[in-house]
């Protein structure tokens, strides 16, 4: 029996974990180390944890690499980034097919080269068929951007006033099909969303952490697992009525 006081109802392990990866800058201005040394830092620190979620059966990760807003970087840093972006597409993709791992980049990919938009398709193909774990990358991303995708979407078909609802509208965003996000985290010591999935994010439980992204490892995931293990997720119920349920 459990006591009132003890949480329930989260279940053990999250199906889809997302996260704002910040603080590369930080790492490397401590370091006085140019920036682009934390974003490459930061690739490492993705890969352990790419592999960590995988090994704790976590089934989705989504990671904020590029927001639409971080075009108002300084060009030097931004051309650093899609380089490095490209890079990572070339290097990383054959190692996430074999390991069983689907790969999908969410956001304008317009605003991208042609090349890095080959690059996306080609991985996407190559993995489409992977079930361990589907990792998503949102790029040019803004939680903004794709609300308003998915009402042009319905626009477009033609849809009116009565058919527009929830349900509609979710099978139009980036991530449909996909479990929301049962836990967020963002490193870097800011507490907020940055236009990261503004509508999916309605029931996320939160984590903030101090930690830079460059120093994330598997302990610190297990951190925020272990804060995510002790919420009791209510979706609007009262806790008696959760707890009776669970
Ligand atoms: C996150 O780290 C990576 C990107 C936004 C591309 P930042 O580059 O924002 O690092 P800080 O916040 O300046 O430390
Ligand atoms: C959010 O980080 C976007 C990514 C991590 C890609 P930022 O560092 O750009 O966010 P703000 O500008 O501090 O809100
Ligand atoms: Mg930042």
């Amino acid at each position: 029996m459990s006591s009132p006081s003890k949480p329930v109802a989260s279940a053990e392990i999250p199906r889809h974990v997302a996260i704002i990866m910040d603080g590369n800058g930080r790492w490397a201005r401590r370091r006085l180390l140019p920036r682009v040394a934390g974003h490459r830092k930061g690739v490492e620190a993705l890969r352990g944890v790419i592999r960590a979620c995988a090994e704790r059966g976590i089934s989705h990760l989504t990671v904020f690499a590029f927001s639409s807003e971080n075009w108002r970087r300084p060009q030097e840093e931004v051309t650093l980034l899609m380089e490095l972006f490209m890079r990572a597409l070339e290097n990383e993709v054959a190692k996430l097919h074999e390991n069983g791992i689907r790969f999908r980049v969410i956001g304008d990919l317009g605003g991208f080269s042609e090349r890095i938009q080959d690059l996306i398709r080609d991985a996407e193909a190559l993995t489409r068929d992977n079930t361990r774990l589907t990792f998503t990358v949102a790029a040019n991303y803004g939680g903004r951007w794709d609300i308003v995708q998915a009402v042009r979407t319905l626009i477009a078909e033609g849809a009116c006033a009565a058919d527009v609802d929830e349900a509609a509208l979710a099978k139009r965003l980036s991530m449909t099909g996909e479990p929301e996000p049962d836990l967020f985290i963002r490193t870097g010591g800011e507490q907020r969303i940055s236009n990261f999935l503004l509508w999916q994010l309605a029931y996320a439980e939160l984590y903030f952490t101090d930690a830079l992204w460059p120093d994330f490892d598997a302990a610190a995931l297990d951190a925020a697992l272990a804060s995510y293990r002790k919420r009791e997720r209510r979706f609007g119920r009262t806790s008696e009525q959760v707890q009776s349920a669970g």
